[in-house]
């Protein structure tokens, strides 16, 4: 009863920033993302007869407290499917991607979690499935089922059956690139799940960021399928944008930037100035990622690696979905 899975990250293009049901993960709007190759998370997960409880091991480290919880809460989700709640397992997860800094280690995550235990376990699922169970783990996971542009559909039901995330794009429809400027790796004070539920709380501005996304969505929809780079890069930069706004006006404000995280903003604003097509975007963290074509990129990455307090630049091609090692 033993299964390894590897499932890449996403970055969303279009973002996910808030729930409608924080406990089945049921989010307010539709998100689309584009999965990585350049960052993945690879889980074992083996069920075990003897076991008391689940083992958590990431990158070599025993796993306690928050973390823990959580995948032993999801793991219970699987157990139920399988009718099998008294078994237990030692799950052994590698992330190349740096856990917790708005890199989407939750989305690769947590994906590979789903494809490797519900394998593990018996359970035969298809893709609709593992999106549909994985969002119950991490929402962003929902998309890192599929390889390279995908959309969570937000559904309609109470009950989230109709909430998963469907193929856009695969990954050989267009090689668009992105970079990962690393400024830090350090873990995010405000996890995204505090950081989206405070801001749906409490920010007058999420009513604006809500009405916006439709139009964002069909956009950016046709930017993919006519291959239109800088419509591509205008809209996914401006939602960004605007989804920071929202938590500067929460209470109590935040922001998950820093004083580099501005500098990489600039710097690439001023690359369009000097011709190159690059945009940005930014999750729940300061990293930064940029968006450029194949054939700007050696000067972007050496662009990106000059601005003071970048540590490293990590250059990704769009990925492909989960798979089973
Ligand atoms: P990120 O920007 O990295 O997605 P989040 O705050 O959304 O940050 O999620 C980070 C959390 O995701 C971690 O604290 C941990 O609970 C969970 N996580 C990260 N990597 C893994 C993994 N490989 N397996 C299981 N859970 C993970
Ligand atoms: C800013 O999926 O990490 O990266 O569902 O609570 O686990 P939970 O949050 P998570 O949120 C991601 C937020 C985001 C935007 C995005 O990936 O769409
Ligand atoms: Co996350």
């Amino acid at each position: 009863m033993k299964a390894t899975a590897k499932a890449h990250t996403n970055i969303a293009l279009i973002k996910y920033w808030g729930k409608r049901n924080d406990e089945l993960i049921l989010p307010t709007n539709n998100s689309l993302s584009l999965t990585l190759d350049g960052f993945y998370t690879t889980t074992t997960v083996d069920f075990q007869e003897d076991l008391k409880e689940d083992y958590f091991e990431l990158d070599g480290e025993p796993v306690m407290g928050e973390a823990y919880k959580r995948v032993t809460a999801f793991l219970d989700l699987i157990r139920r499917m399988a009718d099998k709640e008294d078994l237990f397992a030692r799950v052994k997860s590698y992330n190349q991607v740096p856990t917790a800094a708005g890199f989407a280690s939750s989305a690769s995550g947590f994906a590979a979690l789903t494809a490797a235990a519900t394998k593990a376990i018996g359970l035969d699922l298809s893709d609709t499935e593992l999106s549909r169970l994985t969002r119950q783990g991490s929402g962003s996971s929902s998309r890192s089922i599929y390889g390279g542009f995908a959309e969570w559909e937000m559904g309609e039901k109470e009950d989230g059956s109709d909430s998963y995330a469907v193929p856009i794009a695969s990954e050989n429809h267009w090689d668009v690139r992105m970079a990962g400027v690393v400024l830090t790796s350090k873990m995010k004070k405000i996890s995204s799940r505090a950081g989206m539920r405070r801001t749906v709380e409490t920010s007058p501005f999420y009513e604006g960021w809500l009405k916006s996304i439709p139009e964002d969505l069909s956009q950016i929809k046709k930017a993919i399928s006519d291959k239109d780079f800088t419509r591509l890069g205008e809209i996914a930069e401006a939602n960004c944008l605007k989804m920071h706004a929202t938590s500067l006006a929460a209470k109590p404000p935040f922001t998950y930037w820093i004083d580099s995280t501005i500098r990489v903003m600039q710097q690439v604003q001023e690359m369009r100035e000097q011709g190159i097509p690059a945009y940005f975007t930014i999750d729940a963290g300061p990293n930064v990622k940029v968006l450029y074509l194949p054939e700007y990129e050696e000067q972007v990455e050496r662009i990106l690696r000059e601005v003071p307090g970048v540590t490293d630049v990590i250059l990704s091609k769009p990925g492909p979905g989960v798979s089973y090692l």
